[in-house]
């Protein structure tokens, strides 16, 4: 019986790599992103007519989110997966000194959305089986962890792993399980050519991690491999 994944921001990187493995071993796949009709994304749809929904969705939109609830009312999804993301600037965005607007558009796309994204959809989720909802952090948001620069983009994935917990609290009694992962450093265009991995190999270590979790995983922070990461 196939599963229904729901991603964000699937049209590139490692959400086009993640709907294409899932494509690849017959799963549904719900494909989100601003623009789901052209480039790969679009031409996947074609080849996988049945398997594929494509469906646009800015997850910073109040209205485009509930255009896409409506779409999508009644059918069941397994696994939403929050992966949509921004990086900011590559400067100013030090601890001496910060680009406040970029660090409000990054907050809107790495921390709102996923809580937007993941009340909007609860309902889908709790007519599924699979009763997962996960969200791509980063290591780079661990505090534990991590001394460093990029203050933006740091501060984005620590929020959003405290925001993802809350959430996760309040969904426990449904049976929703709720787990953050750093997706390791992916050759994408915010991991450049020079990263550890391609986005293959990120999606297969993600998926199979998120098959093998469920409710004692629920609220964990880890990579792609199912590695405890420090908060
Ligand atoms: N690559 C790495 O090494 C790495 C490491 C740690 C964590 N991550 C995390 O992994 C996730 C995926 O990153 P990636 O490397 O695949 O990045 P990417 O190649 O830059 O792709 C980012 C994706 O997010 C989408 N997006 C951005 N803003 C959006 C919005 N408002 N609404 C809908 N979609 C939006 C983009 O869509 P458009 O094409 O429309 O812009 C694109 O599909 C992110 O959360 C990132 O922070 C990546």
């Amino acid at each position: 019986m196939p599963q229904t994944w729901m991603i964000t921001g699937a049209n590139r990187g490692i959400g086009l790599a993640l709907t294409i493995e899932l494509l690849r071993r017959g799963d549904h796949v719900v494909a989100a992103a601003r623009n789901p009709w052209g480039g790969a994304l679009g031409e996947l749809a074609a080849a996988h007519p049945g398997a594929l929904t494509p469906i646009e969705l800015d997850v910073t939109s109040d209205a485009s989110v509930a255009a896409a609830k409506e779409a999508l009312a009644g059918r069941a999804i397994d696994v939403l997966l929050n992966n949509a993301g921004l990086y900011g600037p590559r400067d100013r965005q030090s601890g001496l000194d910060v680009d406040f607007e970029a660090w409000r558009e990054v907050f809107e796309v790495n921390v709102y959305a996923p809580v937007r994204v993941a009340q909007a959809f609860l309902p889908n989720i709790e007519a599924g089986q699979g009763r997962k909802i996960a969200t791509i952090s980063s290591r780079m948001g661990s505090i534990g962890a991590n001394p460093g620069n990029a203050l933006i983009y740091r501060s984005s994935k620590a929020a959003v792993n405290m925001a993802m917990v809350v959430f996760g609290n309040a969904v426990r009694a449904r049976n929703v399980s709720v787990l953050l992962f750093h997706p390791g450093w992916v050759q994408t265009d915010m991991g450049g050519g020079g990263a550890d991995i391609t986005p293959a190999e990120s999606a297969g270590g993600l998926i199979r991690t998120i098959d093998g979790s469920g409710m004692a995983e629920s609220n964990s922070f880890r990579d792609y491999t199912g590695e405890p990461i420090a908060w």
